[in-house]
């Protein structure tokens, strides 16, 4: 007998192809009475997998008081209830290290996308402004000081791009890593001040809700970038749509909202802003090395085996 799992939200197609073979799948998003669904298979799943923005709450712990592992699609575990799932005795896998390549990799075009102004260079052209004046000036990043936040996998990832085009770096976090000689900053604000680039790749939850706020938008000022491609939550959203408007901060570049798919109706309209939605490890390639971790954990745990990512 397959075992039985719960599939939180849909993930990549071959994850779930691969899932299908080995396990029996309930598609919790497909249900049409979500609440029967969980009635019927309460005794029986034993596992969940679900994605870095849909998470897991305490509740559909509750209501599948048989799972024994959750396996995240994605390296961001903030929507996952740890703590419940600890005292549960849940144990909690993610997929660290196969998608810092791509997410450093966004990153690094965002920042490209924001000083060189690429989609309102690309408008230009293609609503015919180009053939009436040339585009103005932009921002070059060679010798600007880029300040990253957090310095983990994927932001020393960032910073060996970041070097590539010859910026100076300089990065905020816990502590100072004793790897690299790169100016270390325990004050964010202090960082925002001095660089001209601000990148955020530090983990979303209670710790660094609204890290960034007025005050460290005010600092990074008038002619700072802020790039953001770890979670909406680490930045006062609303505070940076005004910073934005009023031109107390410069420009920004998104990757990630507080409340995706939606997006403050005001950046919308904003020249000073490069949008994107959540495609930080969105590519073909990524994704199918994320699927396959989740697939490898789920195996390691049937089969009794260590876990290859445990975060609990
Ligand atoms: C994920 C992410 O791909 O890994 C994360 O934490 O934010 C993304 O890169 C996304 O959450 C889908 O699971």
């Amino acid at each position: 007998m397959k075992p039985e799992i719960l599939l939180a939200c849909p993930l990549y197609e071959g994850t779930m192809d691969q899932l299908d073979r080995a396990y029996t799948v309930h598609r919790f998003w497909e249900a049409k009475d979500p609440a029967a669904l969980l009635r019927d298979v309460r005794d029986r799943v034993r596992a969940i997998s679900t994605m870095g923005a849909v998470g897991c709450k305490a509740e559909l712990m509750a209501a599948l008081p048989k799972t024994e592992i959750i396996a995240c699609f994605g390296v961001g575990v903030d929507a996952i209830d740890l703590k419940a799932a600890k005292e549960r005795g849940i144990r909690v896998t993610n997929t660290p290290d196969v998608l810092t390549e791509c997410v450093a990799d966004l990153g690094m075009t965002l920042l490209l996308a924001s000083a060189r102004e690429i989609p309102q260079g690309d408008q230009y052209v293609r609503t015919g402004k180009w053939l009436k004046a040339n585009y103005p000036l932009c921002r070059h990043v060679g010798g600007k000081l880029l300040g990253i936040v957090g310095f983990g996998r994927i932001g020393q990832a960032v910073a060996k791009r970041a070097a590539a085009f010859g910026m100076k770096i300089a990065y905020f976090g816990r502590r100072k890593s004793p790897e690299s000689s790169y100016p270390f900053y325990s004050d964010i604000k202090k960082l925002a001040a001095d660089c001209d680039y601000l990148m955020l790749t530090v983990p979303g939850g209670a710790e660094t809700r609204h890290l960034v706020d007025a005050e460290v938008l005010r600092a990074l000022g008038p002619k700072g970038t802020l790039v953001n491609i770890a979670r909406g939550s680490i930045v006062d959203e609303a505070a940076m749509v005004t910073a934005l408007r009023d031109g107390t901060l410069g420009f920004a570049a998104l990757d990630v909202f507080q409340n995706e798919p939606n997006v403050p109706a005001e950046l919308l309209s904003m020249h000073n802003v490069v949008l994107q939605p959540h495609q930080g490890s969105a590519t073909h390639e990524t994704r199918a090395a994320m699927g396959q971790l989740v697939v490898d954990n789920l195996s390691a745990h049937f089969a009794g085996k260590p876990l290859l990512t445990p975060v609990v």
